[in-house]
């Protein structure tokens, strides 16, 4: 009888992305998590019902409670995160206010990045005042403006791995070690670094949230969100005393176990199951997109700036970025991530750059395999006050998101839109 060897092994990002959990999933052998389309699950007695409200069985009651496809994908992404704990949502936006709605009360500041992803910052500066919130905006590449925004109010620090669209990289070991001397959480959007570029946990963060929709789905197909807990923060301090009656059960898990009763729960922000498979189909490819996206991205952004109709190019990978240096220690030689902005003459110039594109896309989104292109004043900021949209956006201002096709097209394409311009 052939016996099965079942040593662990040591494996590298790129196949854990691939292997994790499956041979211990449960799911008979299937190489993908089947998908739990059920809004609950029934128990053989009312005792075992019980048992399961209490806590006490870790199986399944309800879909928007938890579900076994998105749990699936829960633990890999919260292993490939090196993190403790994960909960998916709906949607990168669901993750974010979850994670907040778990840490603010009426009254409370949070001190963010002023670099943020329009929704976010629309959120922090827009929506959470009207409930007593403070954010206190401060420029993720000076942290000591970071820690002179730190109040006795002040509930975390949050910044951006990559900022969009400002392609900043904010220094995470050392913000991390300056929300911690002060008794607070790093929160880190790594959306557009995407574990493949850089785990945040492992420099310090203790909460890392992300929109699924991006790199780890990787074709434009689904929508969601993740929030993954380091499981290293005390939250017995006395200025968490809000968290007492969750840390005498869950201890360094506290955050998360909160996020997902009061946020989760009752929010309602439970991704659909068909979601999740989608994503976990597109997260086994992860490292061969990463790899050729940063690869596209440099020389994309390399024959951009060479362009004679091109102003400016903005990318971590160039020697003479603001972030190069940094990108260089967090990164490694992994790359600078996938994403740049560049500048044309005038906004006419960049309608006319996107409509004489063939293959590049124009839409709003980031992360897909195929390369796309937006013009962010006149899209994603135009409903936005004046003096904010100013500060924020860009009239001359292009954002291109580097997708894998072959090199030579993606810059032919590009070259050929900017000679009509
Ligand atoms: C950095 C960042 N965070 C969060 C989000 C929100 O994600 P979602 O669209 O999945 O809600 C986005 C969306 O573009 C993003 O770029």
């Amino acid at each position: 009888m052939a016996t099965k060897n079942t040593r662990p092994l040591s494996l590298h990002f790129d196949t854990r992305a691939i292997h994790h959990g499956l041979k211990d999933s449960g799911f008979d052998g299937a190489t993908l998590p089947p998908i739990y389309q059920n809004a609950a699950h029934y128990h053989e007695t009312a005792q075992d019902l019980s048992n399961t409200f209490a806590g006490e069985t870790g199986n399944h009651v309800y879909m928007r409670l938890t579900n076994p496809t998105n749990q699936f994908l829960e633990n890999k992404l919260c292993a490939l995160e090196s993190g403790r704990k994960a909960i998916l949502t709906s949607s990168g936006m669901a993750a974010i206010n979850n994670a907040c709605m778990t840490l603010l009360r009426a009254g409370d500041e949070l001190v963010a990045s002023k670099s943020l992803f329009m929704s976010t910052f629309n959120l922090f500066t827009n929506i959470y005042h009207r409930y007593g919130i403070k954010a206190v905006l401060a420029d993720p590449l000076d942290p000591e403006k970071i820690e002179k925004s730190i109040t006795d109010q002040t509930r975390f620090v949050y910044i951006e791995t990559i900022t969009n669209p400002g392609m900043e990289v904010a220094d995470i070991r050392k913000i991390a070690a300056i929300a911690h001397s002060k008794g607070l959480p790093l929160l880190v959007d790594n959306t557009l670094a995407s574990p493949w570029l850089c785990r945040p946990i492992e420099l310090g963060a203790d909460i890392v949230l992300h929109s699924t929709t991006k790199y780890l789905s990787g074709h434009g197909a689904s929508l969601g969100g993740l929030i993954v807990d380091a499981g290293n923060f005390d939250w017995s301090q006395p200025r968490f005393n809000d968290f007492s009656s969750v840390v005498a059960q869950a201890g360094n898990l506290s955050f998360i176990t909160k996020a997902w009763r009061e946020a989760q729960v009752n929010f309602g922000t439970t991704p659909a199951p068909f979601h999740s498979f989608l994503t976990a189909v597109g997260l086994n490819t992860l490292g061969v997109r990463m790899e050729r996206h940063m690869e596209n991205a440099m020389k994309t952004a390399c024959f951009l700036k060479q362009h004679p109709k091109v102003k400016w190019v903005n990318f971590p990978g160039f020697e003479d970025h603001i972030s190069h240096k940094t990108a260089c220690e967090q990164f490694g030689s992994r790359g600078f991530g996938t994403m740049l902005t560049f500048g044309l003459e005038n906004e006419a110039a960049c309608f006319k750059c996107i409509d004489r594109l063939s293959m590049v896309l124009n839409l709003a989104n980031l992360g897909d395999c195929k390369t796309l292109i937006i013009h962010p004043w006149s899209t994603q900021y135009i409903t936005f006050p004046k003096e904010q949209r100013e500060q924020m956006a860009d009239p001359c201002l292009l954002r291109l998101s580097v997708g894998i096709e072959h090199i030579d097209d993606i810059c032919a394409d590009l070259d050929q839109a900017l000679a009509g311009v």
